[in-house]
């Protein structure tokens, strides 16, 4: 039954059991042990692992997720398709589905697609009954929120049932980052609430203030809420693009990156993090979020900011390929059906996500040019490393004669008679490697290439190979 007082939250709904969805709501359910928590999706797939008895087949691998399932799974937090009775019962919507880049039609290429936006919107207008407060979670344009609004009022005038509900729409974007995400959602830096209804946030607030300092919860109007996660996104990708861009002049002129990055992040004003060079930032929202940024600046007719931040995207893209190009040149320009072992394909360490990651585009350029790779990663699966590469694996990469790849679990084996062993993400698990038995394994003149930075130069100095390090 749903709950009458207005703001009193005794039943959460959320659209989307993505990265998003999924972790941010089974943070709510520990939390907040009194509130029932349902997150429903349209993909049957996704909830059936997401109520699958195996805790290891959840459909989002994140470090301390599964305990939290475990927990309140079917107490207070419930998994569903079930979408009409979720959004029917709930006192509070959150919106957490997918907000891609549009593909095709006006904008394409840099605008969001609203697509699932607006049926969510479409949805929560047609089954929800009372009061409902929506809340953004998704990252959106900057006025989304009126767009969800009009959305949910589409029918107050030619529906009597329609008169009977109300909403209030707040943003309340996520920042958390994926491999860290628990940690994030359980000590974030700051929670943003947008919105101008005082009992809906004092409401979405009382949710959060039973973990979170209220210091750290940051009340603002909708559109500088909508609009400070694209900003922030664009803040912290910039500073990707602008330690990358760095790491090539490094290259050439004898100066360290590492160095540069200590120098200049012990300055207070400038702060340590975000300063790793590496092959170009991935994940599904940098990319995206900028893109979006530039597409909003170029519909209210700021060319110049437009431009300011699309050179970050420029330089991304260039410093993938700068690195597919200077591992063809190493070896002995060209790759043709040489061997190369390709440790990391997820984006980033400790996440199974692979959207965006540089290793999509520095491996296909690498199978373009002819070379056989073994792909290792502890997380991504060879299904998904099809999905990416838009190829099916060899199953058999000897008798291969064009560019292809194959799926490995052991570096060992796949090291053999290799030519070049290419870091693109830095698992722990490859930062002790055995590097002297590694390389003594493979075809000389070998290589190392490491986008990470993850190697120490003595794990390596007695190893008959040849190295590239980033910024070095
Ligand atoms: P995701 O693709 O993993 O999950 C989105 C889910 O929403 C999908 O499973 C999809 O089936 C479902 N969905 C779509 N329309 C629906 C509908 N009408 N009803 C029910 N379910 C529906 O996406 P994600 O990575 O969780 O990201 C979600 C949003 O959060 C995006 O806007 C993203 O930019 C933002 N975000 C993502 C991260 C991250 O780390 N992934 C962090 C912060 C913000
Ligand atoms: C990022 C933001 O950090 C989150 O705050 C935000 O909520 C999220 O995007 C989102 O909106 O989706 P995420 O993409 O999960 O989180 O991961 P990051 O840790 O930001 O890393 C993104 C990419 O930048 C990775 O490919 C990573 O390898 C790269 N990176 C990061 C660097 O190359 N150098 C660095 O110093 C930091």
């Amino acid at each position: 039954m749903k709950n009458e007082v207005k703001n009193e939250v005794k039943n959460i709904c959320c659209l989307g059991a993505g990265y998003v969805g999924g972790p941010s709501m089974a943070i709510i359910a520990e939390k907040c042990l009194e509130i029932k928590v349902t997150v429903v999706d349209l993909s049957e797939e996704r909830i059936k692992k997401w109520n699958d008895e195996n805790i290891e087949n959840l459909p989002v691998y994140e470090p301390g997720l599964g305990e939290i399932i475990s927990k309140r799974r079917n107490k207070n937090l419930f998994f569903s398709t079930d979408i009409k009775s979720a959004i029917k019962s709930a006192d509070m919507i959150f919106i957490a589905v997918n907000t891609p880049t549009k593909n095709e039609g006006f904008g394409a290429g840099f605008a969001s697609d609203l697509t699932w936006i607006e049926s969510s919107a479409r949805q929560i207008e047609e089954y929800a009954e009372g009061h409902t407060i929506v809340i953004e979670k998704s990252t959106v344009p900057v006025k989304t929120a009126s767009i969800i609004q009009t959305l949910l009022d589409s029918k107050k005038n030619i529906s009597v049932n329609a008169k009977n509900k109300t909403f209030t729409v707040l943003s309340s974007p996520e920042f958390l980052a994926e491999g860290s995400a628990i940690n994030d959602l359980r000590f974030p830096d700051r929670i943003l609430l947008g919105g101008d209804d005082e009992f809906a946030i004092k409401a979405l607030k009382d949710i959060y203030k039973k973990w979170i300092p209220e210091e750290k919860i940051l009340v603002t109007n909708l559109w500088s809420s909508e609009l400070s996660k694209l900003v922030a996104n664009s803040f912290l990708a910039q500073r990707i693009s602008s330690i990358n861009s760095i790491s090539a002049l490094c290259e050439v002129t004898g100066a360290k990156i590492n160095e540069i990055s200590q120098s200049i992040g012990s300055d207070k004003r400038i702060g340590n993090k975000f300063l790793k060079p590496g092959p170009g930032f991935g994940g599904s929202c940098f990319q995206k979020d900028i893109l979006n940024l530039v597409y909003l600046c170029r519909y209210y007719g700021l060319d110049e900011v437009a431009n300011y931040w699309e050179q970050i995207i420029n330089l991304n893209n260039w410093q993938r390929k700068r690195i597919s190009k200077l591992i063809v040149e190493k070896l002995l320009n060209t790759v043709n059906l040489k061997k190369i072992v390709i440790l990391g394909f997820s984006y980033k360490p400790n996440t199974n996500d692979t959207r965006e990651s540089a290793a999509i585009y520095i491996c296909k350029d690498l199978i373009d040019n002819g070379a056989k790779l073994l792909i290792h990663d502890p997380q991504t699966t060879p299904s998904q490393i099809e999905k990416d590469l838009c190829r099916k694996q060899s199953l058999n990469i000897d008798e291969e004669i064009n560019g292809c790849w194959t799926h490995t679990n052991d570096i060992n084996l796949a090291s053999f008679k290799s030519d070049a062993i290419v870091i693109l993400t830095e698992w722990d698990a490859y930062k002790n490697l055995d590097w002297i038995t590694l390389t003594n394994l493979m075809r000389k003149p070998s290589w190392i290439f490491d986008t990470r930075s993850i190697i120490e130069l003595h794990q390596i100095e007695k190893a008959d190979v040849n190295y590239w390090g980033i910024g070095k």
